[in-house]
C-alpha cells in the first residue's frame, strides 16, 4: 500500500525532495501499529457475536485478572445482559467481591500499593485492546518466559521487564527462551528467539492458545461493548439505504416518463 502511494506520488511528482516522499508514507502508515519490541505478533481471530467465547473469556479474566485490573467503565449488569446471563448467574459465577450487579468492575487494592509491589500499577484494562490491538494481547499473554533476573522471575517478548507475574502459569506452564543464529549473507547473523514450554501446565498448548483467545475476545468486547450492536445496526442502514435507492430511482423514472 506504502510502496503504490511512494509509486504514485513518484510519478506525479517526478523530482520532488526525497524527504517529502518519506513523510508522506509515514501519514499512510496504519495507525494502529504498535511497538512490539521486535518480536512478530500472531493473529488471532475476533468474534463478538460467539458468546460462548465471550462467557468463557469473562470467567478467565475475573478468576485470573481482575484481582490486579479493574475494568471501571464495564458494568457486571451490561456483561449480564450483553451475554445472555441472568444477575444470578453472574453473582454466583463471576463475581468473587461482595460487588453488586449494577457496579462496575473495580478492584480493591490500592494503586500505591500496587505500584510498590509490582514496580508499576496494573493499569485498568476497559480499553486495553483499543490502546494495544487484540493481535498484541494474544501474543503478551503467550509470551511470558522464566527469567530469573526479574523480581517476579519472568519477563515477556513483547514487553521488556514487565512488572506483570505470569499470571496464568497454571494453564500453560512456564516458557523457557532459546535463542537461534542463522548465518546470513556477508557475515551477518539473524537471531531469532522462540519460547518453549516445559510441559509442567494444565492445558495443551491448544487449549492455552483457544482460553487466550477468548480472554481477548471478552477484552476486545469489553473495550466496545456496542459494538456487535453497531454492526448489525449498520447493516439495517445500509440495507435501508438500498431500497430508498430503488424507490428513489423508480420515482425518477416516474417522474421524468411524461418529459421523454
Ligand atoms: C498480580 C497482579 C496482576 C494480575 C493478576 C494480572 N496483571 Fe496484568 N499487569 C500487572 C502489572 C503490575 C502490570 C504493569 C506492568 C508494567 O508496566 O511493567 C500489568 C500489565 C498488563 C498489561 C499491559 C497493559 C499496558 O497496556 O501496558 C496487560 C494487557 C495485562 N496486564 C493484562 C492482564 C490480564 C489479561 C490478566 C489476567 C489474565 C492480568 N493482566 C493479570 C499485574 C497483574
Amino acid at each position: 500500500m506504502n510502496m503504490i502511494i511512494q509509486k504514485l506520488l513518484q510519478k506525479s511528482f517526478g523530482a520532488l525532495p526525497k524527504a517529502l516522499l518519506v513523510s508522506a508514507s509515514l501519514l499512510t502508515m496504519p495507525l494502529t501499529a504498535q511497538a512490539s519490541g521486535g518480536a512478530d505478533l500472531d493473529h488471532v481471530e475476533i468474534d463478538l457475536s460467539d458468546t460462548e467465547s465471550l462467557k468463557n473469556g469473562a470467567k478467565v479474566f475475573m478468576d485470573y485478572c481482575l484481582s490486579c485490573h479493574s475494568a471501571k467503565y464495564m458494568r457486571f449488569k451490561r456483561m449480564a445482559d450483553d451475554l445472555g446471563m441472568t444477575d444470578e448467574e453472574v453473582l454466583e459465577n463471576l463475581v468473587y467481591s461482595d460487588a453488586k450487579i449494577h457496579d462496575t468492575m473495580e478492584i480493591a487494592m490500592p494503586e500505591a500499593d500496587a505500584a510498590l509491589w509490582f514496580g508499576a500499577a496494573p493499569p485498568d484494562l476497559s480499553v486495553v485492546s483499543r490502546s494495544r490491538g487484540a493481535d498484541w494481547l494474544y501474543t503478551y499473554l503467550r509470551s511470558f518466559y522464566v527469567d530469573k533476573s526479574r523480581p517476579m522471575g519472568v519477563n515477556n517478548l513483547v514487553f521488556k521487564d514487565v512488572g506483570m507475574p505470569h499470571v496464568l502459569w497454571k494453564l500453560q506452564g512456564m516458557q523457557h527462551i532459546e535463542e537461534s543464529k542463522t548465518n546470513m549473507a556477508y557475515g551477518k547473523e539473524k537471531i531469532e528467539h522462540k519460547l518453549v514450554a516445559d510441559g509442567t501446565g494444565s492445558m495443551s498448548t491448544e487449549e492455552y492458545d483457544k482460553t487466550v483467545s477468548d480472554l481477548v475476545n471478552f477484552l476486545v468486547y469489553v473495550g466496545e461493548p456496542i459494538r456487535s450492536y453497531r454492526e448489525s445496526l449498520g447493516l439495517y442502514v445500509l440495507g435501508f439505504l438500498l431500497i430508498l435507492l430503488v424507490l428513489t430511482i423508480k420515482l425518477k423514472k416516474e417522474y421524468w416518463k411524461d418529459v421523454h
